[in-house]
């Protein structure tokens, strides 16, 4: 149930360029969140910047009672948030969303990111940590650059096997992570039936991870970023087009989709 609360700040830690991880009590959300749910946060206590901004749970400790969300510097909002300190309070509405549906016993597991799209993935993969045979589970992440690139040494040490790459080469494969990905596919064409992919990034990466989900009828769950307004399912302002022509919105209906189901301009 979504619920509207106020939550402090725990600590606020720079990660890397612009990008954040603050770390908020919420018992309530701690409980209750699954991988794929995000809150909507005010920003300020003024009515400017008027609208919340969503963020995907990043992480949850239910002995602390705190979740995290992981937050890059694009614009004020953003900005304000990644100026908090501990005790600073936040207005919260959570946990929102349909998450992910975790994978069915011996399916071979690959989640896809790309940037901050590692965001839900990293509580996901937490979830799973313990549930997948770990030769069985398999991360992609990709980033404009390594400075981009978030939590390599922690996905080693967590036992998923890492593909990693970067648009400039500066780390891992120099490309794109979908193309990565797409060879990994065309290697296992076969026993496409026995892959469960989880996806999130920038919208043109989930277009893409949406044609090849298409192209190879993979069961590929990606989570959608849509601009968000009420965040709850009142304003229609988020929605995605579905293969059927239909609309559902992002922020209710997902933000979680079978990326066979959504039409990504
Ligand atoms: Fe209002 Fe989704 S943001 S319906």
């Amino acid at each position: 149930m979504i619920s509207q609360f106020t939550s402090s700040v725990v600590s606020n830690q720079k990660l890397g360029e612009k990008i954040f991880k603050l770390t908020l009590s919420s018992p309530y959300i701690s409980k209750r969140a699954k991988p794929g749910n995000f809150v909507h946060i005010k920003v300020g206590s003024t009515y400017s910047p008027l609208l919340r901004r969503a963020f995907s749970v990043h992480n949850v400790d239910k002995q602390k009672g705190s979740f995290e969300v992981l937050l890059k510097v694009v614009g004020r909002g953003t900005g304000i948030l990644s100026e908090k300190s501990p005790g600073d309070i936040l207005d919260l509405l959570g946990p929102i969303g349909k998450g992910f549906s975790l994978p069915q016993e011996g399916k071979t597991v690959m989640l896809v990111a790309g940037g901050m799209g590692i965001a839900p993935l990293w509580f996901l993969l937490n979830n799973l940590i313990g549930k997948t045979d770990k030769e069985k589970l398999l991360f992609f992440s990709g980033a404009k650059t390594e400075k981009e690139l978030l939590y390599c040494e922690n996905l080693k040490d967590l036992g998923a096997n890492l593909m990693v790459t970067t648009d400039d080469g500066s780390f891992g494969t120099k490309g794109l992570i979908t193309d990565l990905f797409l060879k990994e596919i065309k290697g296992r064409k076969n026993d496409s039936s026995k892959l469960m992919v989880y996806s999130c990034g920038p919208p043109e990466m989930l277009k893409r991870m949406s044609e090849i989900s298409k192209g190879y009828d993979l069961s590929c769950q990606i989570s959608l970023e849509g601009n968000m307004a009420c965040g709850v399912g009142a304003c229609w302002g988020c929605p995605v087009k579905l293969e059927n022509g239909w609309y559902k919105r992002v922020c209710v209906d997902g933000p979680v989709f079978d990326a066979r189901e959504v039409v990504l301009e």
